[in-house]
């Protein structure tokens, strides 16, 4: 075959570094530093993604892997799977379509779509759009309680399954990406919307809105006055899980934001089994944080996750191709977490424990 064979058709993306690399292209300086950017000088966001890999895999073999099953359970209801779409500020940003289309990818795949307080789409609109389709609710709490209060009232109004609280933002982290490269301001058609000025909110004083003070008892407010479970996102101690029990929440997110808040703390996976030991037989421990391959899912449920969030992964995918684009993110991971079940020797997801992972020699190695 001659060696010159002429322009060869753009090769479609076949997995989540693929939808990055492509997203990184189409976006604007600004909307790339918001995506994409991280805390300080980054060290959690790149250490996310190293600490999955500081797990090895322990795989059993011939254990059969004709039928695979990678439900779960969350929050007391089945599901099909363990990915939700973490909840994620002005996908405006990204794609015209923003939530509603993210929603359609997460409602294409039976991924629980979690909506940010800071959408750009209502909560009424995702229902109206999707009615079957499952969905769970972010909270940010306002300084102006009775914002809050009318976004608790809606989420379980229009059967939103769950609230999310996100409890790791009281500031918001230094992002030197995003001073260096002013993010645009998207105009929000959220709850939130209008209660500012002209509706518009740039992401950079999304900080300013929120309030400083949010504690334990408000979270205790909040799970006895919800008629929905409360989930508490933001959580990387056991300690912190631990109150967060005592104040009524029903599960925990370990997660550090996307290394978007403080930088240097633990990795997600790191934070991760600590809390399943000291909280995990009394709620459900989700993750999110750097999570960008079936065996990184894999993983996280063997250190006893019972769900991951995505999030980044889902926005790149949005960017690249809209309702499409986010939907074969999802799948992709599906399908390497498939194959992950089927290769490790957990044909079954609820399988997985502690067992079919360890510190990997790589790591001992270097220390
Ligand atoms: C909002 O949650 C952000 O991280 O920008």
């Amino acid at each position: 075959m001659a060696a010159d064979s002429g322009p060869q058709p753009a090769a479609a993306p076949i997995s989540l570094a693929d939808y990055e690399r492509l997203a990184a292209e189409s976006l604007d300086a600004g909307t790339h530093a918001y995506v994409f950017g991280g805390a300080g000088d980054e060290v959690t966001l790149r250490d996310n993604l190293a600490s999955w890999q500081r797990f090895a895999i322990r795989p059993r073999v011939l254990v059969g892997a004709g039928q695979l099953h990678r439900g779960t359970t969350v929050l007391g209801r089945p599901r099909p799977h363990p990915l939700i779409v973490a909840p994620m500020a002005f996908q405006r940003l990204v794609h015209r379509d923003a939530d509603i289309a993210t929603a359609r990818a997460a409602a294409a795949t039976n991924t629980i779509m979690c909506l940010p307080t800071f959408s750009t789409t209502t909560p009424a609109a995702l229902v109206e759009a999707l009615p079957g389709a499952p969905r769970w609710f972010q909270l940010y709490v306002f300084a102006d309680r009775g914002v809050s209060r009318e976004l608790i009232g809606l989420a379980c109004e229009l059967g939103y399954e769950a609230l999310v609280v996100t409890v790791d933002l009281p500031v918001t982290g230094v992002r030197d990406r995003e001073l260096r490269h002013p993010v645009p301001s998207p105009r929000p058609e959220t709850a939130a919307g209008p209660r500012t000025a002209g509706g518009f909110i740039a992401p950079a004083d999304l900080g300013g809105l929120i309030d400083p003070d949010l504690s334990w008892s408000d979270i205790e407010r909040f799970a006895a006055d919800a008629s929905i479970p409360v989930v508490a996102k933001g959580i990387l101690t056991p300690e912190d899980a631990r109150l967060a029990v005592e104040h009524g929440a029903r599960g925990v997110v370990v997660s550090n934001h996307g290394g978007r808040q403080l930088d240097t703390v633990l990795a997600a996976a790191d934070a991760l089994a600590p809390i399943v030991d000291a909280v995990g037989d009394q709620v459900d421990v989700l993750v999110d944080g750097g999570i960008r391959r079936g065996t990184d899912v894999l993983k996280a449920l063997a250190l006893g996750a019972r769900a991951v969030m995505i999030g980044r992964p889902v926005l790149w995918g949005l960017a690249v191709d809209g309702t499409a684009g986010a939907r074969r993110v999802l799948e992709i991971l599906l399908g390497e977490l498939d194959t992950a079940l089927a290769l490790a020797g957990a044909p079954n997801a609820a399988q997985l424990d502690r067992s079919f992972v360890t510190t990997a020699p790589w790591v001992a190695e270097r220390r």
